[in-house]
C-alpha cells in the first residue's frame, strides 16, 4: 500500500474592505510613507472596523470562500483548525464557532497559537491527522484581527500589522504530492521581545495597565528582525539540503510576510530568482496567521501540480520553521 501524504486541495481567503494606507498612518503617528515602504515593503493593510466582529468573522468568510470555490459539502469536513494569535475570546474556541457557522456540523475543532508561525505549525498538525489515515478532510484556517491588539499610537507596531484570513483544505494523496518534510522549532527565551503582556493568566489587567495600553502588542523590532532573518533562512536552507533541493528545483518560496527585507534575506540565502518569491506584503502588511494562506490564495492560478513550494515563517514566542510541500493541483 502506498504511503498516504497530505495535500492542499483548495484555498480560500478574505480581507476586510477598509484600507489603512501609509498616507492615513502619517496623520495618526509620527511616520511617513518613505520610511514604511523602505523599511518594511508595506503600502497598505486591511482593517476590520466593526467592533462587534472578531477573528471568527474573518475565518468564516475565508472558509466560505473555499467551500464555494471547491464546491464541497461542509458536512464532509471532519476537523476545523483555526490558527490564530487573536482568538475571539479567551475561553471559548474561535474554531468551534467558525465550524458551526460554516455548517461543518460533523467536525471537531480547536484553535492553535504559535503567533506568526501558527499557520505553518498548523500545516504540520493538519497534515498529521491526514497521514494517520484517520481523517480525510481537514480545514485549516489562518486568521487574525491584529487591529484588536494594536495600539494605533505606537508607530513601532501600528504600521506593520493588518487583518485577514486564509483557509486551506488538506486531503489524502496517493501520488506523493502534498507535505514532504518539515523543520519546526521554538525558543521561549525570546518571548519578551514580542508579546501582548497583560490580560493573560500571568499578568492581570488592571485599570492602570489598561490606561497605559499594556494589553496591546509590544515588539522590540530590531531583535525580532535579527532572529527572523537568521532563523527563517536557516530553517529553509536545512529543508533544501535534507531534500536535495536547490535554486533550480525549488519553484516557489512562500515566506511569512513580516518585512520585505526578511523575505529578501531568506530568498537570497536560497539563491532564488525573484520571480519565485511570493510577495503580497505591500497590500496586506503582516496579518500574522493569515500571511501564508493569503499568499497561496493570491498565487493559486500560477501554481502547477508537482511544483516544489517552500514555506517559511518566524514569529513571537519565538517560533519558526520551514515546510516543503509539493503542490497537488492545477487551478481551473
Ligand atoms: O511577524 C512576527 C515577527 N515580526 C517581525 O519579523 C518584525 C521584525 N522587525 C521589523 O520588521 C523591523 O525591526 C521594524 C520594521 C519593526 C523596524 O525597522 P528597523 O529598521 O528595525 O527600525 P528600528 O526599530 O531600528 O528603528 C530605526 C529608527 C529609529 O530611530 P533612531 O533611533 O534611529 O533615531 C526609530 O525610532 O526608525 C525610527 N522609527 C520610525 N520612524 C518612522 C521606528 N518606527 C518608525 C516609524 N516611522 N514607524
Amino acid at each position: 500500500m502506498s504511503k498516504i501524504s497530505a495535500a492542499i486541495t483548495a484555498v480560500g481567503a478574505y480581507v476586510p474592505e477598509y484600507v489603512l494606507t501609509n498616507q492615513i498612518l502619517e496623520t495618526m503617528v509620527d511616520t511617513n510613507d518613505e520610511w514604511i515602504t523602505s523599511r518594511t515593503g508595506i503600502k497598505e493593510r486591511r482593517i476590520l472596523k466593526d467592533d462587534g466582529k472578531g477573528t471568527s468573522y474573518l475565518a468564516i468568510k475565508a472558509a466560505q470562500d473555499l467551500i464555494n470555490k471547491k464546491g464541497i459539502d461542509p458536512k464532509d469536513i471532519e476537523l476545523v483548525i483555526v490558527a490564530t494569535a487573536t482568538p475571539d475570546m479567551k475561553a471559548a474556541s474561535t474554531a468551534s464557532f467558525t465550524a458551526s457557522e460554516i455548517g461543518a456540523t460533523n467536525a471537531f475543532s480547536f484553535d492553535m497559537d504559535a503567533a506568526c508561525s501558527s499557520f505553518l505549525f498548523g500545516m504540520s498538525v493538519a497534515a498529521s491527522y491526514i497521514e494517520t489515515g484517520r481523517y480525510k478532510n481537514v480545514l485549516l484556517i489562518g486568521a487574525d484581527k491584529m487591529s484588536s491588539i494594536i495600539n494605533y499610537k505606537d508607530r513601532a507596531t501600528c504600521i506593520i500589522f493588518g487583518d485577514g484570513a486564509g483557509a486551506v483544505l488538506f486531503e489524502p494523496n496517493e501520488e506523493n504530492l502534498g507535505l514532504q518534510d518539515e523543520y519546526l522549532r521554538s525558543d521561549g527565551t525570546g518571548r519578551e521581545f514580542l508579546q501582548a503582556t497583560y490580560g493573560g493568566s500571568s499578568h492581570a489587567l488592571t485599570h492602570d495597565i489598561l490606561d497605559e495600553g499594556g494589553h496591546y502588542a509590544f515588539q522590540e523590532g530590531r531583535t525580532v528582525f535579527k532572529n527572523a532573518v537568521f532563523n527563517m533562512a536557516d530553517a529553509a536552507e536545512k529543508i533544501l539540503k535534507r531534500n536535495n533541493l536547490n535554486k533550480d528545483t525549488v519553484d516557489w518560496l512562500a515566506a511569512h510576510q513580516a518585512n520585505k527585507r526578511i523575505i529578501d534575506a531568506t530568498a537570497n540565502r536560497m539563491e532564488l530568482a525573484p520571480e519565485k518569491v511570493m510577495i503580497n506584503i505591500e497590500k496586506y502588511g503582516n496579518t500574522t496567521s493569515a500571511t501564508l494562506p493569503l499568499l497561496i490564495n493570491d498565487y493559486e492560478s500560477q501554481l502547477k501540480k508537482g511544483d516544489n513550494v517552500i514555506f517559511a515563517a518566524f514569529g513571537g514566542g519565538f517560533n519558526w520553521g520551514s515546510i516543503y510541500l509539493k503542490w497537488a493541483y492545477n487551478s481551473k
